[in-house]
């Protein structure tokens, strides 16, 4: 992925790998600054966008949990409130090269980073 696919605020979910477990993360781009994290929500360990891609609301001052409403702030992924409060998502390193594209280091597979319970 390339920052020029992305808009500001904006964020967009990823697959790694393939079989029964491929890793779901999304990338979040906001005040041109990139941030990712693990699509997994702490609370039920949900994919956080039920609509593909719809992970920010408040025009983009936080992310959103569809399932039942756990919002998260984007820079640190703290849920700020709702089933999870103080839990917080996986951050995945990332960074954007010079040329715009989107570097993550990712798992290969969901089943080697569940969140503990
Ligand atoms: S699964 Fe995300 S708030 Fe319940």
């Amino acid at each position: 992925m390339n920052t020029d696919e992305l808009g500001d605020p904006d964020a967009r979910s990823f697959l790694v790998g393939d079989g029964d477990w491929p890793f779901n993360g999304f990338i979040v781009r906001r005040q041109a600054k990139i941030f990712a994290y693990a699509n997994i929500c702490p609370h039920r360990r949900h994919p956080l966008d039920l609509e593909p891609h719809a992970f920010l609301i408040d025009n983009g001052n936080l992310i959103r949990c569809t399932s039942h409403g756990a919002l998260f702030c984007p820079e640190t992924g703290v849920c700020l409130s709702g089933p999870c409060a103080g839990h917080r998502l996986m951050a995945l390193s990332c960074r954007a090269d010079p040329d715009g594209s989107i570097r993550v280091s990712a798992p290969e597979t969901l089943r080697d980073c569940y969140l503990p319970e």
